[in-house]
């Protein structure tokens, strides 16, 4: 009997291989389980009025709307979380007490879009540092608050970072500084008004070619500083 069920287990193996094969799908590249459990547990954080996770069910979490694998490691490298409607509508918002930190295991996470869900007043989680492959984060307009975490300094390969429209505080803006690889920079609505020596540390960063500081609380004495910093 058990012979018999292995038998035709192993047939019904062979049988999707042989599929998957004629398909050019990749069959060791699907989805870890690890990856799966965590970004489950991800969705289970959130209120999802729209049910716009509905595709998050089912064994390769590769094939999840929004979520991207590497094509050569079979790794989560991509999460667009982004709310799709524009302006005013809440109703595709995903709505958080934090972001919870299964995303942590993702850890080769090099894309992260969560912009214009809700985060409900709480902070940037201090493991985003972690993050060692991010290239581009937004956490546009998506209700965080509180101090900007000294951390996320050493995401030494962010491109592309914006914190728009957040009720965050960045204490010491030396943490820009640190993140050398950065190209678009995002900071409309956030306050700066206080910070010190803004545009000297903008100014170092090799590779930035947009900067975004509306509604900073900037006034002329920073823009003359900007002025300066251009001219040397
Ligand atoms: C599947 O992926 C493995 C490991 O990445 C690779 O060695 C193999 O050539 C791939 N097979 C196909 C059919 O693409
Ligand atoms: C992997 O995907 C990238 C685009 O994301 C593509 O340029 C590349 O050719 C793909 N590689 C393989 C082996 O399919
Ligand atoms: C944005 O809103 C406008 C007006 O409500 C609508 O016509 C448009 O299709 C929306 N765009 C997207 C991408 O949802
Ligand atoms: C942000 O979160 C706070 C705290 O939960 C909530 O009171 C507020 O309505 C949220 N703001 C927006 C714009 O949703
Ligand atoms: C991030 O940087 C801080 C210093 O700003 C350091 O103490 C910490 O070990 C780093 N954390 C990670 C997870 O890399």
């Amino acid at each position: 009997m058990g012979r018999y069920l292995c038998v035709s287990f192993a047939a019904i193996f062979l049988f999707t291989e042989t599929i998957h094969l004629c398909l050019g799908v990749n069959s060791t590249l699907r989805c870890r389980e690890q990856e799966r459990q965590a970004l489950l547990n991800f969705k289970q954080s959130f209120r999802d009025t729209a049910n716009r996770l509905f595709s998050w069910n089912g064994y390769d979490c590769c094939q999840w709307d929004t979520v991207t694998c590497s094509n050569v490691t079979g790794r989560v490298v991509k999460l667009d979380l982004r709310n799709p409607s524009n302006s005013s509508s809440l109703e595709y918002a995903l709505d958080a007490q934090e972001v919870h930190p299964s995303l942590l295991q993702l850890e080769y996470l090099n894309y992260l879009d969560l912009s214009r869900n809700n985060f409900l007043s709480s902070p940037i989680p201090l493991f985003f540092g972690s993050f060692k492959d991010m290239r581009f984060l937004s956490l546009f307009d998506a209700n965080f608050s509180g101090k900007t975490p000294h951390n996320l300094g050493n995401l030494s390969k962010l491109r592309y970072l914006d914190l728009s429209y957040n009720t965050l505080q960045i204490d010491d803006i030396n943490l820009i500084s640190q993140l050398s690889s950065m190209k678009i920079l995002s900071l409309n609505g956030l306050y700066l008004g206080k910070t010190q020596n803004l545009f000297q540390v903008l100014d170092m960063l090799p590779s930035l070619s947009q900067i975004e500081l509306m509604s900073c609380g900037l006034n002329e004495l920073h823009s003359h500083q900007l002025v300066r910093a251009k001219s040397i």
